[in-house]
């Protein structure tokens, strides 16, 4: 992490006021005085800022790509869970995954201690787009499905109404011998909704994948599963703008 954003998540300062201290050489990491705000530290620094060694109380932002096959939780008895996947330095640091995959999907999720960002990204008041490549099993979507998927529709499979908001269908390969390829970019997180929506429309899910979310892109390859890395610079960007965060 960048020097000025670690120490301005420490609560020491806006991100300029620390700035203007590192540029003034009131800043040593590891007994060399840093004057670079962009220089890159790491929890195990020692940091010592206006003389006095800092408790770096970061926020920390990471990206699994989660395999299919493992439960979206930091714990359980029996099942691979995601916190398998985090490096266990970084056990005591209360991380938690944003919001859920189900099970049997794969892709990008966000791993953070940061509660306020963790709640905006999954707060439909932000409607921050998440796209899911889904392998479905079924007819071909028709102009008129994809029509009412895009202008929001009521769901009732669970005894009662839902609303699902607007949504857009992209289809990447019609359906051959049964099975077709599509995008679909939801703006809220309700349970399973991927699979409901094709499920409304007579199609089943076979296998899903979150590719992006808030402009954060993966490969649609699971060759990557697994991979837990942190964000960068740019990726955080994203998420703080998708949320009306500033850093
Ligand atoms: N929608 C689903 O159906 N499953 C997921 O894991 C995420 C969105």
């Amino acid at each position: 992490m960048r020097l000025d954003r670690l120490l301005a998540n420490s609560g020491l300062g806006t991100r300029s006021q620390v700035r203007d201290k590192i540029t003034k050489g009131s800043v040593s990491v590891n007994g060399t005085v840093v004057t670079d705000a962009a220089y890159h530290v790491s929890e195990s620094d020692s940091i010592i800022y206006g003389g006095q060694e800092i408790n770096c109380q970061t926020k920390l932002y990471y990206l699994l790509d989660k395999p299919d096959g493992v439960l979206t939780a930091m714990e359980d008895k029996r099942l691979p869970c995601v916190a398998d996947f985090i490096p266990s330095e970084l056990k005591s640091k209360k991380l938690s995954p944003v919001g859920r995959l189900d099970f049997h999907t794969s892709g990008l999720l966000i791993i953070t201690n940061d509660g306020e960002l963790s709640h905006r990204l999954q707060s439909p008041r932000y409607e921050v787009p998440k796209v899911y490549l889904a392998t479905y099993r079924g007819q071909d979507w028709t102009e008129d499905e994809i029509r009412t998927v895009a202008s929001g529709f009521a769901i009732r499979d669970k005894g009662y109404s839902e609303q699902i908001a607007p949504a857009e269908l992209n289809v990447i390969e019609p359906a051959k011998a049964g099975y077709g390829l599509a995008l679909l970019t939801l703006h809220e997180g309700k349970t399973h909704e991927v699979r409901r929506i094709f499920a409304h429309f007579i199609k089943e899910v076979t296998a899903l994948r979150r590719i992006r979310l808030a402009g954060i892109k993966i490969s649609d390859d699971t060759n990557e599963c697994g991979t837990f890395r942190p964000l960068s610079e740019d990726e955080l960007g994203m998420l703080f703008d998708a949320t009306g965060m500033s850093k």
